[in-house]
């Protein structure tokens, strides 16, 4: 239940590069619309009384080659919104699709960062499909709702590419397009509300997934900065320093243009995107090319990004550019066709679309797709007509402002004649400019996004804590729990908390029930997790806060939330399991368990003990050059785990994860495979029944040898440590 008044808003966009001024569009692939919207909705956002405040998460950048900007932790953009930057894989700046191995370091820090405000948010928003996993592990920790944004979607890549020719494999080794659209099928299945700029996406785009139908969607047009893109015949700026800033990016604009044209003051054909081949730049090269009549009535401006040198550039990028040049080549088009390097988007891209629609000219985007058109929308609010791809974003968008040519992009004369339709009629020009000045600003405005994105976000708030109370069994929030936990105990299922007699389990499960929500509770096994929750209900025992399973290489939250990711990607490094079984088979005093007690991060073996047994073992691993984890115990049981797994690194990995201090875990066990756990900070406790090869621990430090055995033997140590007070 919320409290305080208006909603907390955690925003993902994760790939960085993300700042509250300046935004560094066109930078490469990765910087595209997606980062303006974001940042343009929560600065919005932050303006609207139904909303307390609001949190944009994004990657934390150290890289020489980038702004300092992008590696402050904090960015306090006003008073309700702030943008912070949390690292994962490195500093260095890397592209989304390398992003993948480290999303679950990324919340395993952020979970750190919301335990130390103290503060769990309303909702947890992601864009694209990288924050949407993000967002949606934490939404599923914290017990808040999930909202999600695609931005662009997988499938639909997919097929585009494959028509290209690409290649599957490439495309998988590459973009990772697979993994991609399984996370997106994921994330549908979880989400809560899908937020979609068109109609077009949710039929046509998100209709290729097999989970489209399990989410609710929501259209919700992005919204244009306003006051940025005022109509060209204005002078809004107050103050003259603003106006200076203005009337210079104009001048600038007028004087890079003008060292191209041979007659600059001809009605301007203006495009403006990334060097993206799908973006159909040649198309229209090609329609201003083949039209005599077209190129001596207009000029040609082609804005397609920033750069420096087109032989550094990204080989797609290139290739567009380098094309782009043969072109202009081909058809001759010296003096009429501008091909600027730079431009300031912050103050230039508007003065642009104001002098194209002074010289009365026209914006076009020739994209093969469009799920979006932000720029259109951009252009039409300063009054230059448009012609644009028929599809997704641009339909939505000449059916709301009443402005415009819908064309076939891949018709070059289809797409020459809607231009020069409109430059020689002055009266539909006049008419198409107007309605895009007076129409975006009702349709399109950030404040009227905002407004229905917080009735959404409210009615999303509403449903959610709804299905809580009607829900058949209540979904846990473990991450509300964990955040406020500061203690925990820890226990071995098999001969310490099982196994000793009924009344000792019993005064210990209603001791820990007494101090529900005040002491976690969890178990650490050699069982796999299914074996180990199919014991625990046979005994009657509620299902424990965490698990850790199969020796330390699972965790899990009670049974419903599926297993921490973060600690899998963790052990995960390094673990070559087939290669250490094929080892394994030329060992004659060993032999596997059962297959059902296997997991993916644990092998294990039955083994009589011997003397050099162990020692051999491990020459061998160690020859062969494996990094791994041996643990022996009970005198039978032989585990090999991952280098970083063990049941003591998992509580460790707790600790660090979820804020609990090591020196409030009380651990409690009884055999090998809990000697690493027992040792160190945290409170140690072994059974009166213990094994043997616990004798070691005897004088270690703060381990405490119960007399009594078994659950008693735990209560015993509980005492000792008066760790309940
Ligand atoms: C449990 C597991 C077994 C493991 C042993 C020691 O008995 O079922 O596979 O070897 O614990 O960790
Ligand atoms: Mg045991």
């Amino acid at each position: 239940m919320k409290h305080k008044k208006g909603l907390y808003i955690q925003m993902f966009s994760i790939h960085g590069l993300l700042r509250a001024e300046n935004m560094e569009l066109g930078q490469d692939a990765d910087t595209g619309g997606q980062i303006k919207y974001v940042v343009e909705l929560c600065k919005t956002l932050s303006d609207s009384d139904q909303i307390r405040k609001i949190d944009l998460f994004t990657r934390l950048i150290k890289d020489k080659s980038y702004s300092d900007d992008y590696a402050q932790p904090i960015e306090q953009v006003n008073e309700k919104f702030r943008i912070v930057r949390i690292q994962c894989g490195g500093k260095k700046y890397i592209r989304k699709e390398l992003l993948w191995p480290h999303l679950d370091e990324f919340v395993d820090r952020t979970i750190i960062y919301i335990r130390n405000e103290k503060e769990i948010p309303d909702i947890v928003h992601g864009h694209y499909p990288d924050a949407g996993h993000v967002a949606m592990e934490l939404g599923s920790f914290f017990g808040v709702p999930l909202v999600y944004t695609g931005h662009s979607l997988g499938r639909s890549k997919r097929a585009r590419l494959l028509d290209d020719g690409y290649d599957l494999n490439e495309m998988n080794r590459k973009l990772k397009i697979d993994h991609r659209i399984d996370t997106e099928e994921h994330i549908l299945k979880s989400a809560d509300r899908v937020i979609t700029s068109t109609h077009q996406e949710i039929e046509v785009q998100y209709g290729l997934y097999n989970n489209q139908a399990l989410s609710t969607y929501t259209v919700i047009p992005p919204g244009i900065g306003i006051i940025r893109f005022y109509p060209y015949y204005h002078d809004t700026f107050s103050s003259s320093r603003e106006k200076e800033e203005a009337l210079f990016a104009k001048s600038s604009v007028v004087q890079e243009l003008n060292r191209f044209f041979t007659h600059p003051d001809k009605p301007l054909i203006l495009v403006l995107c990334r060097p993206d081949k799908r973006k159909n730049i040649q198309g229209l090269v090609k329609a201003y090319g083949e039209d005599a009549e077209l190129q001596a009535m207009a000029n040609l401006a082609i804005f397609a990004g920033i750069r420096k040198d087109i032989s550094d550039k990204e080989e797609t990028e290139r290739d567009v550019l380098t094309q782009m040049l043969l072109l202009m080549d081909k058809y001759n088009l010296y003096g009429k066709m501008a091909i600027p390097k730079q431009h300031d988007f912050e103050h230039e891209v508007p003065e642009l679309y104001r002098v194209a629609a002074e010289k009365r000219g026209v914006f076009v985007n020739p994209a093969l797709t469009e799920p979006f058109g932000l720029t259109l929308l951009e252009a039409l609010a300063c009054g230059l007509p448009i012609v644009s791809t028929d599809d997704g974003g641009p339909r939505d968008i000449v059916r709301n402002c009443q402005t415009g040519t819908l064309v076939d992009p891949t018709n070059t004369v289809e797409m020459a004649s809607a231009i020069k339709d409109i430059i020689v009629h002055p009266n539909k020009w006049n008419q198409f400019s107007k309605n895009g000045i007076l129409n975006t600003r009702k349709f399109y405005s950030w404040v009227s996004h905002a407004k229905s994105y917080c009735d959404e976000m409210n009615a999303v708030c509403r449903q959610y804590e709804k299905s809580l109370i009607t829900a058949v069994e209540p979904k846990q929030s473990i991450g509300k729990l964990l955040a406020k936990l500061d203690y925990m105990l820890i226990t071995d299922i098999d001969n310490t908390l099982l196994g000793g007699n009924p009344e000792d389990l019993h005064a210990l499960t209603d001791l820990l029930e007494k101090n529900e929500g005040k002491i976690g509770f969890g178990v650490a096994t050699g069982r796999i997790f299914e074996s180990a929750l199919e014991i625990l209900k046979t005994n009657g025992i509620r299902i424990p806060d965490i698990i850790i399973s199969g020796v330390g290489s699972r965790i899990s939250y009670g049974d419903s939330l599926g297993h921490d990711k973060g600690w899998e990607t963790h052990i995960s490094k390094n673990w070559a399991p087939d290669l250490i079984v094929s080892r394994m088979e030329e060992i004659d005093f060993v032999r596997p368990q059962e297959a059902n007690v296997q997991g993916d991060y644990k092998l294990s073996y039955i083994m009589t003990p011997g003397k050099d047994k162990l020692a051999s073992i491990h020459n061998m691993l160690t020859k062969n050059r494996f990094q791994y984890t041996l643990i022996y115990s009970q005198d039978k049981f032989l585990d090999i785990l991952p280098y970083r797994a063990s049941k003591g690194k998992a509580i460790r990995y707790l600790s660090y994860k979820w804020g609990i201090p090591l020196k409030n875990f009380l651990v409690c066990g009884d055999s090998g495979n809990d000697a690493e756990m027992l040792k160190g900070e945290p409170l140690g406790v072994v059974v009166g029944n213990y094994s043997p090869e616990l004798e070691t621990l005897r004088f270690a430090k703060q381990i405490y040898f119960a007399e009594k055995t078994y659950a008693g033997g735990i209560m015993e140590g509980i005492r000792h440590y008066q760790f309940i007070r």
